[in-house]
């Protein structure tokens, strides 16, 4: 029986304030960025200005390889929420993603809290968002259909969120199916389809099942981040002891494993889960990501420093990775890539 739309809004509502907080964060676990380090290049050539980040992102320019992670729609906070973030990806020149398009398809409510992000972000590529467990339930690809056309998606997202849907109340565990859903969508819709995860990580053999079933672009959403185990653990006031808080495959680890199907597939990796900071961004770049992206960090921002804010954060980490890039004498991210990263341990 789907969740009904009051219980939908007042869910996605609990879920921005607690994410407003670090209370959800990965407990014992982390991204594992931090047991890598930098190799120094002394005899870097590397002018930091002419250090260019522009990029193609299918057919629409972007600035920098930053995407404002899916998050949010659906409710009147939503609608204030994605007017912000579209306002600062459009004048930062940056993909953005749209929260759980569900509720406007299901109960053709508050369209506009979503089609807000397209209004004001015009020039930037939009992605568009739905959860496994609706496409398996969808019997038809029209909803997904639809769902691009009311946002002129640039890029169509399944999440797979498993372990939410095993914890949330109404959640719905159920993903029979799902593959071959997936490829249908894939061949059907005409923009590319990617899929992501939500915190805990997409292995590379996933991963490859994915890619095999036509999808274009992987967002590994790794563990380390925001815990979507302890979202919905913090709803249900239940034992934060939980087993699940930590479930899930770290980012480093999903970033470095997944890169490594580059040389089999055509794809975009997208870095996520936990990317906090200019050296987790820099050092997502350096494991393997195309482009990296954030959730919590960039809500939280717009809180407390609003579009203003939004736009400094995500400038001053590109400003940190030129710096970064000159010590490591990269000239470009695809240098960056090149072993200028190595375990601590190795650097003994
Ligand atoms: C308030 C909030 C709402 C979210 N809602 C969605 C969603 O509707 N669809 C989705 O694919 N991911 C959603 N996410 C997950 C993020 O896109 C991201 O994958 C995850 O939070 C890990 O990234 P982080 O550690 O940077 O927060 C949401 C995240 C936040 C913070």
């Amino acid at each position: 029986m789907p969740e009904s739309s009051e219980n939908i809004s007042k869910r996605k509502k609990e879920h921005i304030e607690l994410c407003l907080t670090d209370d959800v964060s990965f407990k014992e676990k982390t991204t594992g960025f931090e047991h890598y380090d930098f190799v120094h290049y002394a005899p870097t050539e590397v002018e930091i200005d002419k250090i260019d980040f522009a990029q193609k992102f299918f057919n629409k320019l972007i600035q920098f390889p930053f995407l404002i992670s899916c998050m949010t729609g659906g409710t009147i906070e939503a609608e204030s929420i994605n007017a912000k973030l579209a306002i600062a990806a459009n004048e930062l020149r940056i993909p953005i993603g749209i929260g759980s398009q569900r509720q406007m398809f299901e109960d053709k409510m508050n369209v506009q809290s979503f089609q807000i992000i397209r209004i004001n972000a015009p020039n930037v590529p939009v992605l568009g968002n739905i959860g496994a467990a609706q496409v398996v339930r969808y019997k038809s690809i029209d909803p997904i259909k639809y769902m691009i056309e009311i946002i002129d998606a640039d890029v169509m997202v399944v999440h797979l969120n498993p372990l939410q849907e095993l914890l949330q109340k109404n959640g719905e565990p159920n993903f029979a199916g799902l593959l071959s859903c997936i490829e249908k969508i894939a061949n059907e819709i005409e923009v590319p389809l990617f899929v992501k995860e939500v915190g805990a990580g997409i292995s590379a053999s996933a991963s490859k099942s994915l890619l095999d079933a036509g999808v274009k672009g992987i967002d590994i959403a790794g563990a380390g981040g925001t815990s979507w185990a302890g979202v919905e653990i913090l709803r249900n006031n239940e034992d934060e002891r939980d087993y699940f808080w930590d479930w899930g495959l770290p980012s480093s680890y999903c970033i470095r494993t997944n890169a490594a199907l580059k040389n089999d597939y055509d794809f975009v990796l997208i870095g996520s889960g936990g990317i906090n900071s200019a050296v987790d961004a820099a050092k997502a770049f350096a494991l393997g990501a195309d482009i990296i992206a954030s959730a919590r960090t960039i809500l939280q921002q717009l809180n407390k420093n609003n579009v203003e804010g939004v736009i400094e954060l995500i400038e001053g980490w590109f400003a940190f990775i030129k710096k970064i890039m000159f010590l490591t004498g990269s000239k470009s991210l695809s240098e960056l890539r090149k072993s200028k990263l190595k375990l601590k341990e190795e650097l003994h």
